[in-house]
């Protein structure tokens, strides 16, 4: 593993050469970078505010239609996870300093991921808009899940394209949900190219480029503020949070990144976590090219993390959250599926691959102190149907066994 923390790098600064041949060899590497301390951009934190008064507004609506939210809230829990810490630990042969929670937008309602921010935000700022009747989305999955099943519900004509890697349970499902599917046979980048240019009468949600995604995303970050000040916890330089981020196209990751420094300043680190074939971000920035292609770099593009099967990163997630980020990190396929099985059998939650991307990272920073918190970003999942979540078990337990040879 390529471990540059001793050259910590300024965006302007040239950077090492190893790391690059890392990046393109698919091995596992971790950058750390100091994050800039500029202030937010304020147009950027006035749609934040927007979106969190257009969520309120929404409340009423979201509790009629999907009463397991209760209050109308769209929004997921926190919770310690000693036993998952104290296990993979012992994998790592190395204790961590400070305490190992996550948060569970696995289950966050409406798609059962991340998902559900930025896309369901989109589609009530679209509805109040009232120009479009017909909206189209392209997807690896989760994104179409969010906005295929809000789109229809409050009267669009929804279409989602659906990348090669997209679960058929996803398609199912929102076929189920009224959604048309389009099925494409490319990888994520061609797909949303070809549903771009396919979208004439529709409006096209750009997930490479959607300020009301990235919005709709960055809610997140006061909510977790309130939520771990009802757990007792608060935040300084010296009392960090560190979050853990799985990272495709970047705007999730980039959205809840810009939130969270809306709501804790410098007291929260942000990482970055992608998969080692498909490391879109990591070397969007670390090129300075927001129109890189891993496919320049020889990277295959196809991972079991479908949710992060990405070629280019979101040139928005480069402007306006790069610069807010500690590190990015990339992971190999069998970490991904292997943590699926440490998660389960120690704390009982059932993920998607994808999600798990930031469950050994904390091991990878130096100088953590006692008094951290990390925060396991667990992005998708608890949607999975029955007979996928067993396949998916037998395959992580047969990674685990593997990982640890
Ligand atoms: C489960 C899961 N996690 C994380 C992400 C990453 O979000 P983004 O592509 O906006 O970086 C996705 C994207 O679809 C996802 O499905």
């Amino acid at each position: 593993m390529t471990m540059p923390w001793d050259r910590p790098a300024h965006p302007a600064t040239p950077q090492p050469l190893s790391l690059l041949d890392g990046i393109t060899h698919q091995h596992e590497i971790s950058w750390a970078r100091t994050p800039d301390s500029r202030a937010l951009d304020p147009d950027i934190a006035r749609a934040v505010d927007e979106a969190v008064a257009r969520f309120d507004r929404f409340a009423p609506w979201v509790a009629e239609h999907f009463p397991e939210t209760g209050n109308g809230v769209i929004e997921s829990d926190i919770q310690p996870v000693p036993e998952t810490q104290d296990y993979v630990a012992r994998l790592m042969e190395r204790d961590l300093p400070g305490e190992l929670w996550v948060k569970r937008d696995d289950s966050l309602p409406i798609s059962g991921s991340i998902k559900s921010r930025g896309g369901v935000h989109e589609v009530f700022r679209l509805a109040e808009e009232k120009q479009y009747e017909k909206l189209s989305v392209a997807s690896t999955g989760n994104l179409a899940l969010s906005i295929g099943t809000v789109g229809p519900l409050l009267g669009f004509d929804t279409e989602v394209h659906m990348s090669v890697d997209a679960k058929q349970w996803k398609k199912d499902l929102l076929r189920s949900r009224g959604a048309t599917v389009v099925e494409h046979s490319g990888l994520f980048t061609d797909t949303v190219a070809e549903a771009r240019e396919h979208s004439h009468d529709a409006f096209f949600i750009d997930d490479e480029n959607s300020l009301g995604l990235f919005a709709g995303y960055a809610v997140a970050g006061e909510r977790l503020k309130e939520q771990f000040a009802a757990a007792g916890k608060h935040f300084t330089e010296d009392n960090p949070l560190y979050v853990y981020l799985p990272c495709g196209v970047g705007g999730g990751p980039g959205g809840v990144t810009f939130g969270l420094k809306m709501a804790f300043g410098d007291a929260v680190s942000c990482h970055f976590v992608e998969p080692t074939a498909s490391p879109s971000m990591t070397l969007g920035v670390f090129t300075e090219n927001p129109s890189v292609s891993c496919a320049d770099y020889g990277l295959p593009g196809r991972t079991i993390a479908d949710g992060l099967a990405v070629q280019s990163p979101s040139p928005l997630a480069m402007e306006h959250a790069a610069h807010l980020v500690s590190g990015f990190h990339t992971l190999g396929d069998i970490t991904f599926l292997a943590a699926v099985n440490w998660l389960e059998r120690t704390s009982g939650i059932i993920v998607e691959p994808s999600a798990t991307a930031g469950l050994t990272i904390p091991w990878r920073l130096p100088d953590v102190p006692d008094s951290a918190t990390h925060l396991v970003w667990l992005t998708g999942g608890s949607l999975i149907p029955d007979r996928d979540k067993d396949r998916l078990r037998g395959q992580a337990a047969t990674a685990s066994l593997h990982w640890q040879r």
